[in-house]
């Protein structure tokens, strides 16, 4: 008999239970709901698994009563959120996808799977698979964007690296897709609402992150908090267990969010916590979190003949397998047993001054604002986010919330010593006074550019962070009028530098600054790394990967819409318009300015009859004529002209880059399996038809800037 099954057979009904229970620690960063008795519930053998501690000491401290006080010294599985960083923060996952880079989406979850397990920790509850197209979600923040292939992209680096090759690695954290799924569809936008989907959206939007992370190993995966189509994700037996165990195979653990069992009886679905129980374990649902519904609940249901000790067994096996593989019963205190050198720490941060730089998005730079002139002598700092070095954090600050973190104005004051740099917030954040608004203003006489920074407060995106206005919060619209007035008088440009979460609705900044950066959150680095764009030491290369709406009323908005049969058409009444804003977006996907200036010509796509085992060949030739040098991104589109269902207008199928010095020319290769381009039939079947499909190839997903030629599938 193998070691599980030896325990399994010797284990009692709560014993069986306490390894799918868990529950904050006595450490608890968030609220205790049943931590209170956690000690001695260790002893017992009837907790666990923990989460909500940080630091080897109280990590061991705990490991140590299951290990060697309980009866049959099985050992903790302890977890983390670890969004962006544990202690070093690096940028938000939103920001951290445009910059299209697979090595460093692994490399930094990578940093942040030791640094976690430094402290301990086996387990994190990331990466955040969750599309959003509706910036009024604040966790649109912890996610990937708008896209699903980018999120698959997504997905696997994270899994790769939080995990690496060997769980059993003192360095290997188990990772946790979530939140599966479909909770980036809330409706409009409202955190935990419910959410109501078609089953092609499901299956072509929200579905390919998680098969994704499945096929890339993942160990762990938690349902959504949501309902989706009048079942909650708790529940939810065809999507949990018909796809995800029996179609994707998927034999891991599954954890609940946070009380989520419980919540099944305020969705409605369930009379009492025996029957929440029931509906989670019948689903497949291994390990409760928070809501203590498996302790109290299966020994009820157990008697009543509505769970069987089999189903318990399946889903104890699962756990002590991952805690096996994690290498725990071999040796439980693997993690966190040395200390990282300080070189090792200053890498990191190295690290990530280079994603937070990378992760920065030019939206607009007119006349070459940017990069600030060399010859500036006098610069104005103005905004309540200049001097915010707590809020360069962002939204989750996993351990890090003591770890010092760099501001715009340290940022530049280091970069720029011998400048006059001066400073004023002009308005708070998210308050109603304007009494500084005018000594702000002031400071801009005689300074060569003014730097304006605004946006949100971290905490204004992230879970439980909805905004029906996304705009700029509090007098920050009145600051930026006054100031661009006064620079506007003066000769002086205005550049904006905006934090945010989420793309914010910001259409007079966007007109009215000559310069405009999306910094969202940069994490402990973030000054450092703004600092290196502004001043030319680096070329902006960031790319958004949410659309920018002109107004709250065009969400929700993304490049892949399906078309309509009557497409718009400014001459024509009715077609598919606004009376009032245009269709488009402000920013498309993908779109961010570089300090080049990329022309593209002569797309050459081979071959140009496709059959299914095939693979395209499709180049295009770029050249630099900017004055200086640059990396670009060159995006992959295609389009299905004809089929029997309706196809997006736009399906993101890769990228590339090219970095070219000024008047260099270069090409960038990409090639695409043809089974890329197979689709979801009428069936929701993957299916390769013959016809027409159109390669598109450009800068980001605005129609007018992308090189277009038909290949024809056979
Ligand atoms: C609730 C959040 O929805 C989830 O993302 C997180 O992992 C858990 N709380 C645990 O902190």
């Amino acid at each position: 008999m193998s070691r599980i099954d030896t325990l399994i057979a010797r284990m009692t009904l709560p014993e069986k239970l306490g390894q799918l229970t868990m529950t904050a620690s006595s450490y608890t960063v968030t609220g205790p709901v049943i931590a209170g008795d956690s000690t001695q519930s260790i002893i017992d053998g009837t907790i666990g698994n923990l989460l909500n501690m940080v630091g080897p000491g109280p990590v061991h401290e705990m490991q140590r009563l299951a290990v060697e006080k309980s009866r049959l010294g099985i050992p903790l599985l302890i977890g983390l959120d670890i969004i962006h960083g544990h202690r070093t923060l690096f940028p938000i996952p939103l920001a951290e996808a445009g910059i299209f880079d697979e090595d460093l989406w692994e490399r930094t979850a990578r940093e942040a799977a030791r640094e976690g397990a430094a402290d301990g920790l086996a387990m994190t509850f990331a990466p955040m698979l969750d599309v959003s197209r509706d910036p009024r979600w604040g966790r649109t923040a912890e996610g990937p964007g708008e896209d699903s292939w980018l999120n698959a992209r997504i997905a696997q680096a994270k899994v790769r690296g939080f995990q690496g090759n060997d769980l059993s690695s003192p360095e290997a954290m188990a990772a946790c897709a979530k939140h599966f799924v479909a909770y980036g569809a809330v409706t409009a936008g409202r955190e935990y609402a419910a959410v109501d989907i078609s089953d092609r959206t499901l299956h072509e939007v929200y579905l390919p992150g998680f098969a994704a992370a499945v096929r890339a190993g993942v160990a762990t995966l938690m349902p959504a908090f949501t309902d989706l189509n009048g079942v909650p994700m708790t529940a939810h037996i065809p999507l949990l267990r018909d796809w995800l165990r029996v179609e994707m195979g998927f034999d891991g653990v599954i954890v609940t969010d946070y009380n989520a069992i419980a919540e099944l009886i305020k969705h409605g679905v369930a009379a009492d916590l025996v029957d929440a129980a029931v509906l989670a374990l019948k689903a497949g649902v291994d390990i409760d979190m928070m809501a203590d519904a498996y302790r109290k609940g299966l020994p009820v249901a157990l008697e009543q003949g509505r769970v069987t000790m089999e189903e318990i067994d399946t889903s104890v096996r699962r756990v002590l397998r991952l805690k096996e593989e994690l290498g725990l019963f071999d040796d439980p205190y693997r993690r966190g047993t040395t200390q990282e050198p300080a070189a090792l720490i200053a890498e990191r941060h190295t690290l990530a001054r280079e994603v937070a730089r990378k992760s920065i998005v030019m939206l607009k730079n007119e006349r070459d604002t940017l990069p600030l002139p060399t010859a500036a002598k006098s610069l104005c700092v103005i905004g309540p986010l200049a001097d915010a070095h707590t809020e360069m954090k962002g939204p989750w600050w996993g351990a890090g919330e003591h770890e010092p973190a760099v501001s715009v104005l340290a940022g530049l004051r280091a970069a720029l010593p011998q400048t006059d740099i001066r400073h004023a917030p002009g308005v708070a954040i998210n308050s109603d006074d304007e009494s500084g608004i005018e000594a702000a203003v002031a400071l801009c006489d005689g300074v060569d550019a003014v730097l304006l920074c605004l946006g949100e407060r971290a905490s204004m995106s992230g879970e439980a962070a909805s905004r029906a206005t996304p705009a700029l919060p509090g007098r920050q619209q009145a600051l930026a009028e006054a100031v661009i007035a006064r620079a506007r008088a003066l000769g002086i440009p205005v550049i904006a530098i905006l934090f945010s979460g989420r793309p914010l609705v910001v259409p007079w900044l966007s007109e009215h600054a000559d310069a405009l950066l999306a910094a969202w959150f940069l994490g402990v680095e973030a000054g450092n790394a703004i600092a290196d764009v502004l001043t030319g030491h680096a070329s902006p290369s960031g790319r958004t990967p949410m659309s920018w709406p002109r107004v709250i009323g065009q969400i929700p908005i993304f490049f892949g819409q399906r078309p309509s049969g009557r497409p718009m058409n400014p001459a024509d009444y009715y077609t598919s318009k606004y009376h009032d804003v245009d269709n488009t977006p402000l920013y498309d996907f993908g779109h961010g300015l570089t300090y080049g200036r990329f022309c593209y010509d002569e797309l050459r796509v081979e071959p140009q009859r496709v059959r299914e085992q095939d693979t395209l060949k499709i180049s295009v030739n770029l050249r630099n004529d900017g004055a200086r040098e640059a990396e670009e991104t060159v995006f992959l589109f295609t389009r299905a002209k004809v089929s029997p269902v309706t196809r997006p207008l736009l399906e993101l199928k890769g990228y590339a880059k090219l970095r070219l010095k000024p008047g260099e020319a270069g090409s960038v290769e990409l090639s695409l399996p043809a089974t890329d381009l197979r689709y979801l039939g009428p069936d929701l079947q993957p299916v390769f038809e013959a016809g027409q499909v159109e390669i598109l190839v450009g800068p980001s997903a605005e129609q007018t800037g992308l090189l277009r030629q038909t290949i024809e599938l056979s």
